[in-house]
């Protein structure tokens, strides 16, 4: 196993998440002086194992388990100041000791876009994406509304009271007169209690664009860690039944203050098959004992919310899209192992919506509900040799080979990164 590094990359979720960005983003940040993720909140889950210790992270970038690179949690994500505090104590108890940055334009979530996060899926209805309940629509709605806190205000006790009163009366009235729901933390306590968390995180915080922007110019290799995936995104994604932040890789820009023109490599991640948590259709699901059997294998339950994952066959269409949408240079596959014993795999490269054969994803949400897999079954094939992460590629089984070159040609784009294991040292480069 080598490794390889350009000074900026990219690692973007190429399906629903949970595609092992986790570990693909561990793998390249011992060589990177900055690992900084751009969106999302603590509603993503990622699992990093390093010598066998498994490591869960919600908002500090995977990055900090390696000690050396500086994590950064950049203006694009929003923060929960007390599970960052809490995570800050996962790592340090775990006998880390934090390298890192939190912008002061990162937006706050505040204890009421929790509870408008409960209250707003009962509205929602069947057109609820299933939220991980953290909050998240809530406080991109406020931001875009200008009534969001930044992490700033909670070190400014003046400009923090005037921005809270506006912020909790305007959630208040929501939460109570719109939606028919109770809203009982008083504005007093919120208020001592997000000054303390300021407090606590004081020491953290800065312009982190400016930061990166010295740090690219002195030659810093900088990796940006993307937090679930592309039909998550907001824009691009199957709407309503996303995330509330654009998930692909041009988000990078806006969420850290760093130049488009400044990124080389855009890696995307694309698990084997495909996993879902929330709701949404999902046209390649599969039910039953094939899908218990898939999903205990590849341990698919929610890292967040320890929910059981949705599973299904690898939908090329959603791929494509990926490719396409983050520009990305190259694919990293996972979880390859865990379709070792398959007799047959099949993968999904088009949708018959109605008659017709799609090959790219619908708008329409009717046409997404109606979608109907167009499958192409390959040959599977049996147990992997215990080291074959040593062997490299050509090691790999015929069929295994076939598969791959299959989704290169399907989605045009090379798979440069092959995972069958969740271990760092259980990868194959190309
Ligand atoms: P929210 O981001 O909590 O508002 O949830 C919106 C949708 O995104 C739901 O379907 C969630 O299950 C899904 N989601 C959010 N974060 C993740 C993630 O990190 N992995 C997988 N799904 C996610």
């Amino acid at each position: 196993m080598t490794s390889y590094q350009s000074d900026i990359t990219a690692i973007v979720g190429a399906q629903w998440g949970d595609e092992g960005k986790g570990k693909i983003t561990d793998f390249f940040a011992g060589n990177s002086d900055y690992v900084v993720r751009f969106h999302g909140g603590n509603n993503a889950g990622h699992t990093v194992i390093v010598d066998g210790e498994t490591y869960k992270l919600h908002l500090i970038p995977s990055g900090i388990v390696y000690g050396s690179p500086v994590s950064i949690i950049a203006n694009g994500v929003v923060v929960d100041p007390k599970a960052l505090i809490d995570e800050i104590a996962y790592v340090i108890n775990k006998g880390i000791t934090p390298k890192l940055m939190v912008s002061d334009r990162a937006h706050v979530i505040m204890p009421y876009h929790i509870a408008l996060d409960s209250v707003l899926s009962g509205h929602q209805a069947k057109l609820a994406a299933g939220s991980t309940g953290r909050g998240i629509a809530p406080v991109y709605a406020d931001k875009m509304f200008r009534n969001g806190i930044r992490i700033i205000d909670l070190l400014e006790p003046d400009i923090f009271k005037e921005k809270l009163k506006k912020g909790y009366s305007f959630s208040k009235n929501l939460i109570e007169k719109a939606l028919g729901g109770t809203f009982d933390i008083s504005m007093d306590s919120i208020y001592d209690d997000y000054i303390e968390y300021g407090n606590k995180l004081n020491s953290y915080v800065c312009d982190t664009s400016v930061e990166l922007f010295n740090a690219h110019k002195s030659g810093k290799s900088i990796l940006f860690e993307g937090a679930q995936g592309i039909s998550l995104d907001v824009d691009h994604g199957i709407y309503p039944y996303t995330t509330s932040s654009n998930t692909a890789a041009g988000h990078i820009s806006t969420g850290t203050g760093v130049s488009f023109r400044d990124i080389g490599k855009i890696i995307g991640v694309v698990k084997a098959y495909l996993s879902r948590v929330g709701e949404s259709p999902l046209p390649t699901e599969i039910h039953g004992e094939e899908a218990n059997n898939l999903r205990e294998k590849g341990a698919e339950y929610g890292t967040t919310t320890g929910r059981p994952r949705r599973v299904g066959w690898l939908d090329l269409v959603q791929v494509r899209q990926a490719v396409r949408v983050n520009g990305l240079t190259e694919i990293a596959l996972t979880k390859l192992d865990i379709l070792n014993g398959f007799k047959t795999l099949p993968i999904c490269i088009s949708y018959e919506i109605e008659g017709k054969q799609v090959k790219e994803m619908p708008a329409s949400l009717h046409d997404y509900r109606c979608a109907k897999p167009v499958y192409t079954s390959l040959p599977g094939w049996g147990d992997l040799p215990n080291n074959i992460w040593d062997m490299g590629f050509d090691a790999l089984p015929k069929t295994m080979k076939e598969y791959i070159s299959y989704i290169e040609t399907e989605v045009e784009c090379p798979v440069k990164i092959i995972s069958v294991g969740p271990q760092r040292h259980e990868t194959i480069l190309r």
